[in-house]
């Protein structure tokens, strides 16, 4: 991948969220990173990935270690959330934040090699396997019991996500709204009942775990959530589940089993989030996922398999 192509790739998202600033941090982007990369005597060898907001550069050190420059305009407030999150749940199963320099916003991190995602694993048992090893990995951070609200900063809480729900809900028509209520009264009685909230990656989906040889896995890309741990696998099962022959109580099962979960909790959490990603949809595009979109017929199925959704 050449510069002019992973400019082309992220700009109008940069400046769809940041305006001018965003148009000129991608003008800018090569010049910033050989900047940043020299302050870090890093060697450049080229832009790696993009990704749904960033870009990802390949370099190495003075001493030949693989490592990537993750960029995103420096007007972004996310690459300084990434930073904080990743030293928060620094583990062997999570990319590790070798330097930062959020006011440019670039982040330094260790190369996964070869690098493929879990998303190109087709079985579900190897994936879940590799899904379990990760997120068994990440230490279990909970708020600082004398701090106020202000201790979780500056991660938001599951509980304020599940707002972006009643917006989507009160716009959709008469037979989605029935099935959208159901889901979002499951939301707020997960909500209700969640015991013992903790950090999470918030996004650890098959795109986000990455291959590195020899039955090793990392995490990259957390976003930072404070909330039930059942939550966690919710975005993983979704994204298989969408690609694959739907919804299994048994995966979700054997899930919850490897991580001490609550197999019930997981398969809601997993609903709740497949209603969150179409409300995100709807925020982002302006209108709402056809009725056809493949998250729609997982909430029918899944609905199913909890109960008290009569189709
Ligand atoms: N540490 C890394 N090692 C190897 N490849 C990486 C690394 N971090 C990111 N990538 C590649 O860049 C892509 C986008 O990175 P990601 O952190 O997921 O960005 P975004 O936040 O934009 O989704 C990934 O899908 C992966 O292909
Ligand atoms: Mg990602």
């Amino acid at each position: 991948m050449d510069w002019e192509h992973a400019v082309t790739v992220v700009r109008p998202g940069w400046e769809r969220r940041h305006g001018a600033a965003g148009r000129c941090a991608a003008h800018d982007l090569p010049d910033r990173v050989a900047m940043v990369a020299t302050s870090w005597d890093l060697t450049v060898l080229g832009p790696l990935a993009t990704g749904w907001e960033s870009v990802v550069v390949a370099v190495h050190d003075v001493s030949g270690q693989p490592g990537v420059l993750k960029c995103r305009p420096p007007a972004d407030p996310g690459t300084r959330r990434e930073a904080v999150v990743l030293t928060r749940l620094a583990s062997p199963g999570l990319v590790p934040l070798i330097a930062s320099a959020p006011d440019e916003g670039v982040l330094w991190l260790g190369r996964v090699v070869p690098g493929h995602a879990l998303s190109q694993e087709l079985d579900d048992q190897a994936a879940v396997d590799a899904w379990c090893q990760v997120a068994s990995s990440l230490p279990r951070v909970v708020p600082d019991p004398e701090g106020t609200g202000a201790s979780t900063a500056p991660f938001p809480t599951l509980d304020h996500q599940l707002g972006a729900l009643e917006v989507w809900q009160a716009t959709l028509s008469k037979g989605q709204g029935r099935l959208a209520q159901w889901v979002v009264a499951v939301a707020h009685r997960l909500a209700a009942s969640t015991r013992d909230p903790s950090l999470l990656h918030g996004d650890l989906h098959d795109e986000n775990i990455l291959a590195a040889g020899g039955g090793a896995f990392y995490a990259i890309d957390p976003k930072g959530v404070w909330g039930d741990p059942a939550y966690e696998p919710a975005c993983f099962l979704m994204n298989r589940w969408m690609r694959s022959s739907g919804p299994s109580e048994r995966m979700a099962g054997a899930l919850a089993e490897r991580l001490l979960l609550d197999g019930g909790r997981v398969l809601g959490w997993t609903l709740v989030h497949t209603a969150l990603s179409l409300a995100w949809s709807q925020e982002d595009d302006g209108v709402a996922a056809p009725a056809t979109d493949s998250r729609w017929t997982l909430l029918r199925h899944g609905a199913r398999f909890i109960g008290g959704w009569k189709a």
